[in-house]
């Protein structure tokens, strides 16, 4: 098992499944979610290797990137076989893919974290959709599902299954109340909560003055 050319090889594969997305989850997203998995990884520990091909694969099967009703995880799983990696490091990289959406998380009955290496993924898959950056991926996914910016009409819904949130048709600055307002109390290390503080704040300040510019409050 020589890591650096499986390393190679997954970055290359990765790229060529990701390239062209148009929802924010695109090849840069898997950079900037490495580049935050280093850094967790850092003060958290956890093996690099597993957190490198998890973060890797964790969309190339993503229902979003597929287009299909439904996540794909034999992509990530079929390459990793075709791959000269030990089976238990195959099973754990693909406990950390399965189980580590926040749709997925819905269905658990609580979201126990698993191994330090799904923590950091997780996490910082989780802090790419706070902040500047996830107000852009959430105007991005919205408008590729055709959501409107904001429909005063509607309310936000607090969905308590994965098929009740999948289905949602809310606008996307209701997502902000549904899901991305959640995330900084859902996240497992110290290190991204830190950094999910300024995120969410920022995210805040955005929604509030989306609505004031909305009711002609400024
Ligand atoms: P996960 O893959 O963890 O289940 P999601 O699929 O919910 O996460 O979201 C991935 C990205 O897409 C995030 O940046 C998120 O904010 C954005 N997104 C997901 N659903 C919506 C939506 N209904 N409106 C706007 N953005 C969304
Ligand atoms: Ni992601």
């Amino acid at each position: 098992m020589n890591k650096s050319h499986i390393i190679t090889h997954t970055e290359t594969f990765a790229k060529d499944q990701l390239q062209g997305e148009g929802t924010g989850h695109d090849w840069w997203h898997v950079e900037r979610v490495r580049a935050t998995a280093r850094l967790l990884q850092q003060s958290e520990g956890g093996d690099m290797f597993i957190i490198d091909l998890a973060l890797l694969l964790h969309d190339v099967g993503d229902r979003k990137v597929i287009n299909q009703p439904d996540d794909d995880y034999t992509i990530a799983e079929n390459f990793l076989q075709s791959q000269d990696i030990d089976e238990d490091i195959v099973v754990a990289i693909m406990d950390i893919i399965k189980n580590m959406s926040f749709s997925r998380s819905l269905d658990k009955e609580n979201d126990v974290p698993n191994s330090v290496e799904f923590q950091i993924v997780q996490d910082a898959d989780r802090l790419d959709a706070l902040g500047a950056i996830g107000i852009a991926r959430a105007f991005a996914f919205g408008g590729s599902r055709g959501s409107l910016l904001y429909a005063p009409d509607q309310t936000a819904i607090t969905h308590t299954s994965r098929d009740e949130y999948i289905h949602s048709k809310s606008s996307t600055l209701h997502h902000f109340d549904e899901k991305l307002f959640h995330l900084k109390n859902k996240l497992n290390t110290d290190t991204a909560k830190q950094i999910a503080h300024d995120r969410d704040a920022y995210m805040r300040k955005f929604y509030e003055r989306f609505l004031d510019e909305w009711y002609g409050r400024c």
